[in-house]
């Protein structure tokens, strides 16, 4: 019988309408067919974090989204690199979550991939997430790493990738996603 598809949640690091990193996951969606259901985060109404906002109350912006990472089977980051690390859109989003209770990344499978024009692809932005997030008790897939370097050169101005070793590459991470989410669920 086949397994029912797993619920992943779809960060983007980028507000950017053309963002590729939006557009790679939109990619994973695609690629993962029915084997998994994706919801999208919109980081765009989440407030700087201020422990005197917070303190005061929960913003409506950052309850939805620690609903949404509680409710999901599995995390999927997509991040670009800002000066060697996340974004602070990205940052600010996680360290909100980070003081809800409770903390919604907690045992959540999770696993990134970074896009940007750079020759890197964005690696180090990935390895700051991964820091970031042990702290949170996340707990990440190790390969496939899918850093989409020249992303401008991969991406056509609708987000539509023609390159086919990334496509495979961001086919390859949704499977392990699924994989090791049905793992650590047993
Ligand atoms: C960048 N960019 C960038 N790229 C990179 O590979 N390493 C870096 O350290 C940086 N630093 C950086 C800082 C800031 C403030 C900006 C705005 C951009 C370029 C970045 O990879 C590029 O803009 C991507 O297109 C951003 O991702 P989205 O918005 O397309 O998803």
């Amino acid at each position: 019988m086949a397994s029912s598809p797993i619920k992943i949640l779809a960060i983007s690091g980028s507000l950017r309408q053309s963002s590729f990193n939006s557009a790679a996951l939109r990619v994973a969606e695609e690629l993962a067919g029915d084997g998994a259901s994706f919801t999208f985060a919109d980081l765009s109404g989440i407030p700087l974090y201020d422990q005197d906002l917070r303190d005061k109350h929960v913003p409506e912006a950052v309850q939805t989204l620690g609903n949404q990472v509680l409710d999901a089977d599995a995390i999927l980051f997509s991040t670009p690199e800002y000066n060697y690390s996340v974004s602070g859109v990205l940052k600010n989003a996680i360290d909100w979550l980070s003081r809800l209770d409770p903390q919604p990344f907690a045992d959540k499978p999770v696993a990134v991939m970074s896009a940007s024009m750079s020759a890197f692809g964005g690696a180090r932005a990935q390895y700051d997430l991964r820091r970031i997030l042990i702290y949170l008790d996340a707990h990440f897939v190790n390969k496939p790493e899918v850093m989409i370097a020249f992303a401008h050169q991969k991406f056509d101005d609708d987000g539509t990738l023609g390159d086919d070793d990334t496509r495979l590459f961001i086919g390859k991470l949704v499977t392990a996603l699924g994989d090791w989410t049905r793992r650590l669920q047993g």
